[in-house]
């Protein structure tokens, strides 16, 4: 099976009218989406989804921004999707991420870096069945 990752579009994008430029970096890339959920998350979900980084002084925070408004979940697919879509958000905090990233042009906190991916194929195939159950992935062949 071909490469997945989870990529969420954060409520700050939500907030600032930047879901469609995001999205768009992705399509435009060349990413194939095979998944969409707009919802808000409950406190024990974002939880689940950042659960790696529970104990740690931004954990709170951080769960309670993710669960704050809605978040848009996808679901992208090819060969290297993972590290690319990484190479596409850029790195973590807003205000170090490179120009030209998703990050690195529409951020410069830490916090409110406005989109989440998967860093591995094992994280990735967790994050996904969190979100959607197996029919809910389309099998598509793009022109
Ligand atoms: P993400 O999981 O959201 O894709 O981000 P990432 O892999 O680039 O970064 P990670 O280390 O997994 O951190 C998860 C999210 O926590 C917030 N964060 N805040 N010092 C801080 O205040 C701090 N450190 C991390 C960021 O929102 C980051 O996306
Ligand atoms: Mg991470």
């Amino acid at each position: 099976m071909a490469e997945r990752t989870l990529i969420i579009v954060k409520p700050d994008a939500v907030h600032r009218h930047l879901v469609g430029e995001i999205i768009g970096r992705f399509e435009k890339k060349g990413l194939k989406l095979v998944a969409a959920k707009f919802m808000q998350l409950t406190e024990k979900q974002a939880h689940q989804v950042y659960a790696v980084h529970r104990g740690k002084a931004f954990f709170e925070p951080l769960v309670k921004f993710l669960s704050s408004a809605p978040i848009l979940v996808t679901v992208w697919e090819g060969e290297g999707v993972i590290e690319m879509s990484r190479k596409i958000m850029g790195t973590t905090f807003g205000f170090s991420a490179e120009p030209g990233s998703i990050r690195g042009d529409f951020s410069c906190s830490e916090r409110y870096n406005l989109v989440h991916g998967s860093d591995s194929p094992e994280s990735a195939q967790q994050e996904i069945e969190m979100f959607f159950k197996p029919n809910e992935i389309i099998n598509y062949t793009p022109n």
